[in-house]
């Protein structure tokens, strides 16, 4: 496990935090491997009830690494976000977010597959995958248009359009807003309250829950064979190199 990852157990909740406050809790590889080693152990484990992700700092996470993505579209590695959507979307004990700034990109989509999110007022949920040159992953696709409804979605898909946190819980999309100071209290509280309940009974309830998605493996699927393409695509490129060398991206040339 790196330290860019830390994963602490107490009374039945594992907590694991993204630790990379540096580069706003940007996804690395070696994150991703270690939020998928740590799913394998709450899920193994049955002292472990509970799992609660969130961030260090002013960002719960800005999605995955771009370093990373310049870096893999020349050799089109698989996806380093594969594995770990995966182990995400067929956790079955439940999963509670503690969603401390901004989440974009993967940091919304894994939002999706959360069971309780708790947002702090500073809250912000963004999926900026088209301006990148990419598109949706995690089965937002399918899932946010049920979740949101067709327009909010297309504003946040298609536009990238961000949710505030009083609009995401106007829209049903998170359980409690609560100050910024009060967020690990208020997340806590409720992992702690999923943690004192019947466990067999969750997980039986969570799974009838998140089985009216036949659909969502295909869709996981489909969308991150059209990821991984974008990635290595030119619009993606320009999109890339725009953001590190902090500039606006030109998307003029592409048909
Ligand atoms: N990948 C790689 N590096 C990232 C990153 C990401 N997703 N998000 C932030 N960083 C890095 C920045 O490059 C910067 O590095 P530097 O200090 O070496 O220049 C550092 O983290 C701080 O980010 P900065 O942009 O200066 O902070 P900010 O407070 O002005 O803005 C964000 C924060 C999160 C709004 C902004 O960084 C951002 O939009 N990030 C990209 C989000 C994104 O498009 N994610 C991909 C989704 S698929």
């Amino acid at each position: 496990m790196t330290e860019e990852l830390i994963v602490t157990t107490v009374g039945g909740v594992m907590e694991i935090r993204f630790n990379r406050p540096e580069k706003k809790n940007a996804l690395t590889r070696a994150m991703y491997d270690g939020v998928v080693a740590a799913f394998d152990a709450a899920e193994s484990d049955p002292a472990i009830r509970v799992m609660l992700l969130t961030g260090t700092g002013d960002t719960f996470t800005s999605g995955n690494d771009i370093k990373d993505f310049q870096q893999r579209a020349a050799t089109a590695n698989a996806s380093a976000a594969s594995p770990f959507l995966v182990a995400l979307s067929t956790l079955k004990k439940p999963l509670v977010a503690a969603v401390n700034g901004a989440a974009i990109g993967v940091g919304t989509t894994m939002l999706a597959h959360c069971d309780l999110i708790v947002a702090a007022r500073s809250a912000r949920f963004v999926m900026p995958f088209t301006r990148l040159g990419l598109v949706p992953e995690a089965g937002s696709s399918l899932l946010f248009p049920q979740l949101l409804g067709h327009q909010r979605a297309s504003a946040m898909l298609l536009l990238g359009d961000a949710l505030d946190a009083e609009a995401a819980l106007a829209a049903g999309f998170v359980y409690q807003v609560v100050d910024d100071a009060e967020l690990m209290t208020a997340a806590r509280a409720v992992a702690g309250r999923l943690a004192a309940l019947p466990p067999e009974a969750i997980r039986q309830t969570k799974h009838l829950m998140r089985r009216g998605q036949p659909d969502l493996p295909d869709r996981i699927s489909e969308e991150l064979e059209l990821f991984r393409a974008r990635v290595a695509s030119p619009e993606a490129a320009e999109a890339f190199a725009a953001f590190m060398e902090k500039r606006a991206p030109d998307f003029s040339r592409f048909s």
